[in-house]
Formats: structure tokens, C-alpha cells, sequence
């Protein structure tokens, strides 16, 4: 019998996930045989099914849904003046400060503020350094020569691709405003401090969408679209009394916005930003307008020729960071037995990395050969798995373990009737159903999946 992971702690704890994480393949620690990369992670084949299709559920939500909204994959490495135009160069800091006894390194504003004023360690009360700035975007050179001339930078962003793209998007797709532009892509940062396994890392995937309004305009659609962000996460499925907004005060605010808030999941660790949505008014084409020479006004045909810079209202996800929330998400532990504790991840059948696991009850009598079978038949519209090692109990575990939402077991009155067993991950029930019915059923059920914890 499994006893239960950790007795009358907090069901998910950040060491609860990521030991999970690794044990099921989700996602590695980067360079782990050198003994890890700080603020860089792996995603094994768990993690990069389930990456890939919480970003299938953005990219459709964000382009697929809305007739006014295209996609974008802009290029990672951007010409320098990109970042002195948007204000990152100058203004993308964290205040830094370092104990000069035991070396730790702290962002000022994420300490008791009375550790600043009294310039003392909070780990090891040492005296601290002043507070300094710390650009957090990452330095590289192009070309042979590593002089001041060849200085290029990871974008912090994914945002500004977008932006240097407007007037290609608006000349090639015949846009009009209000209309978007969405792009995921990776990131980078130089961050600080990078605890809480992926939350915080120096290499991430943000999912962003910049839309274009006149200005005028900008508060009415700041508002749609913190409704439509709010609306997604519903869909998704997720807990929503694990979400609440943040709106930025005026300390708080990024250099760029006229308002933002915050879309906040409540993790193991406590409530932290999910998404930000973002009223980033003229600034961005108003810099590139200073910055490039480029006349960034649209031209409002229907309007008299209208001139004037759109107001953009961004809404900007991490990936990556959506990927921890699914996962704290899901996770439960439920007593099945009296003793007898099982750890199951409960996504929804969308976003699971393996839709349906065949197992054979018995390797032997042809029960293995036809659930290879009926396996080939489902994976033309299903992830799959397919194992047959072990008791089939075990076996249910595993599956629990990693999230899989239907298991199909193949066993003796398959071969007589036809029918195999149906068993569910969140109840634990099983019925039976003719094979021939499978990838209908299944279809259904996904289409009428309900939480039920
Ligand atoms: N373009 C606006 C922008 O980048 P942000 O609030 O700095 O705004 C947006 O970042 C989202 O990107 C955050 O809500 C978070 O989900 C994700 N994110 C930001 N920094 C991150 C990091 N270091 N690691 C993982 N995700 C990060």
C-alpha cells in the first residue's frame, strides 16, 4: 500500500512538484551531471507535450478565435537600438544588494525593508552593500570582435518583435484597427534570484499579445481584455478560486504602462503573478517613432486618412510559468484505502501530455498483441501510452501519477466480446465499452470533462 507522500503537510509543496516533475519526466534540472545551471531547466517528454499544449491552447484561444488577432514568430536576437528605444537599456533594473560577509545576493525590494535601512544581512546579519542597479537583460557580442560595437542582447520580451513589425503586419494582412499581433517565444533574463523551481528563471517562454487600438479607445479595450484573459483561465479548467487580480500602484508600474494588472495563482509558495495585462498607451511606437525615423502612425483609410500612433493593450503570459500553475494545479493526493494514498495529476484532457494508456491485463494469450492493436487504432486522434509491466493496479498508478485522464484495459472477454474496460482517472470508475466505440467515447468524454475536485 503507498502511504501517503509527506503526512498533514500542504497537499502540493514546491518539493512535492519538482521531485514529481523529475520522476515523471516533466521537466530536468538543465545541466544537472555538472551540477545544474541556475535559473535553466530541461523539459523531458512529459513537460514539452504539456508545454505544447498549454501554448496550443493560447495560440487558438489568441488567433484561431479572434478574425482581428494574427500570429508572429519574431527573431530572438534584435538590433541594439530596439532596447535603447524601448526604455530596457535605461530602465530594466533590479535593485541589487550583496552581504559582504557571506556573499548572498538579495533584490533590495524582496527584503524587510528595515534589513536595507540598517544595512544588515538577513541571512547571516553581516553588513550589506548599498543598494545598486542591475540591468537584467543579458550581454552577447555578434561577430568575431567582442568590442562595444558588436554588444547585442537576448530580448527580455517577446513584445518588441511586434512592434518592429507593425507596419510589415498592417502592408502585408491588410489589418485594420483594433487588431493583434501574437507571438510566443522565448526570453531572457538576468534575474537575481531564481528560487521556486521554474517560476523564476533566466530562460523562459512568454506568450504575448499586443493589440492595437486608436487612442481614446485604449480604457474601454483594457478592460475587454482583462475580461477575455480572466474568461481563458475558466476555460482551461483550473482552480478559479486559486486566481485573483493585482492592479499595479504607481510603484509598481513597469516604465512603459499607464495601468497594468496582474492575473495571480495562488502557488505552494503564496500568491505571484501568472500574466500581466498591460495598457502600454503610444510609448513603444512613440520610442520606435524617436528612435528609428520610421513613421510609426497608422492611416486610417476609413477615417479621412486619419493619422495618428495606436495605443497598444498588451496581454502577456509566461509559458513556462502557466506550466508550473497546471501542475500545482493538478496535483492531489487522495486516500483510496484506509492506508492506501495515490498521487494523481488532474488535467484536463486537453492539456494532458498522454490522453489515453491501453494496457493488456496479461502479457500472454494475445491480450498484449491486441492492445498494440487497439493502441494503433487511437493514436491517429490520441497521445498514447502503452504499458505492460506490472500489476494492473500499479499500473493505474502511474498513470495517475502523470496525469493521464482514460486508461483502456484489454483483458480476456476483449477477445470474446469485443468490449474493453474504460477506467477514469478522477473517480476511479470503470465501465465497459466495445472497442469499436473507443475514440467516439473518448471524444465525448473530453468534450463533457468537468472537474470534479
Ligand atoms: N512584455 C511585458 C512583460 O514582459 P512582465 O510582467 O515582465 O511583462 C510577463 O512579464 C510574464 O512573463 C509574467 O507575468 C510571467 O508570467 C512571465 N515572466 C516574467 N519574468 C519571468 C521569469 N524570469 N521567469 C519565468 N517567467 C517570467
Amino acid at each position: 500500500m503507498a502511504e501517503q507522500p509527506e503526512q498533514n503537510m500542504d497537499k502540493a509543496t514546491m518539493e512535492k512538484i519538482t521531485s514529481l516533475a523529475k520522476r515523471r519526466g516533466f521537466v530536468y534540472q538543465s545541466s544537472e551531471i555538472y551540477g545544474g545551471q541556475n535559473g535553466a531547466w530541461d523539459y523531458g517528454p512529459m513537460g514539452i507535450e504539456l508545454k505544447n499544449r498549454i501554448a496550443a491552447a493560447w495560440w487558438k484561444e489568441m488567433t484561431q478565435l479572434h478574425d482581428d488577432i494574427v500570429g508572429l514568430d519574431a527573431a530572438i536576437l534584435m538590433h541594439p537600438r530596439t532596447w535603447e528605444a524601448s526604455g530596457h537599456v535605461e530602465n530594466f533594473t533590479d535593485p541589487l544588494v550583496d552581504c559582504k560577509k557571506c556573499k548572498a545576493r538579495f533584490r533590495a525590494d524582496q527584503i524587510p525593508p528595515e534589513n536595507i535601512a540598517e544595512k544588515k544581512c538577513p541571512e547571516c546579519g553581516g553588513e550589506l552593500t548599498d543598494t545598486r542597479k542591475f540591468n537584467l537583460m543579458f550581454k552577447t557580442h555578434i561577430g568575431p570582435a567582442e568590442d562595444t560595437a558588436s554588444i547585442i542582447y537576448l530580448r527580455p520580451e517577446t513584445a518588441q518583435g511586434i512592434y518592429v513589425n507593425y507596419k510589415n503586419i498592417i502592408q502585408s494582412n491588410r489589418m485594420k484597427i483594433p487588431f493583434g499581433i501574437a507571438q510566443i517565444g522565448k526570453a531572457f533574463r538576468n534575474e537575481i534570484v531564481t528560487k521556486n523551481f521554474i517560476f523564476r528563471t533566466c530562460e523562459f517562454e512568454q506568450m504575448e499579445m499586443q493589440y492595437f487600438v486608436k487612442p481614446g479607445t485604449d480604457v474601454e479595450w483594457f478592460d475587454e481584455w482583462r475580461k477575455r484573459r480572466w474568461a481563458y483561465y475558466e476555460k482551461l479548467g483550473v482552480k478559479m478560486d486559486h486566481l485573483r487580480w493585482h492592479q499595479h500602484g504607481p510603484d509598481e508600474l513597469a516604465h512603459y504602462a499607464k495601468d497594468a494588472y496582474d492575473i495571480e495563482y495562488l502557488f505552494p509558495m503564496g500568491w505571484r503573478e501568472l500574466e500581466g495585462v498591460h495598457n502600454r498607451t503610444d510609448y513603444d511606437l512613440g520610442r520606435h517613432t524617436q528612435y528609428s525615423g520610421k513613421d510609426m502612425q497608422y492611416i486610417d483609410q476609413d477615417n479621412n486618412n486619419e493619422r495618428y500612433i495606436p495605443y497598444i493593450i498588451e496581454t502577456s503570459a509566461g509559458l513556462t510559468r502557466n506550466l508550473l500553475m497546471v501542475l500545482c494545479d493538478a496535483y492531489d493526493e487522495e486516500l483510496v484505502d484506509a492506508d492506501d494514498w495515490r498521487t494523481v495529476l488532474r488535467f484536463h484532457p486537453n492539456l494532458a501530455p498522454v490522453t489515453v494508456a491501453v494496457l493488456p491485463l496479461m502479457k500472454k494469450d494475445g491480450l498484449a498483441e491486441l492492445a498494440q492493436d487497439i493502441r494503433k487504432e487511437l493514436k491517429e486522434d490520441y497521445a498514447t501510452d502503452y504499458d505492460q509491466s506490472g500489476a494492473i493496479g500499479r499500473r493505474y498508478r502511474r498513470q495517475d501519477e502523470a496525469g493521464t485522464p482514460f486508461c483502456v484495459t484489454v483483458d480476456y472477454q476483449s477477445k470474446e466480446d469485443g468490449t474493453v474496460t474504460l477506467r477514469f482517472r478522477d473517480s476511479m470508475e470503470q465501465i465497459r465499452v466495445p472497442k469499436a466505440e473507443l475514440a467516439l467515447r473518448l471524444k465525448q468524454e473530453i468534450k463533457a470533462y468537468k472537474r470534479i475536485k
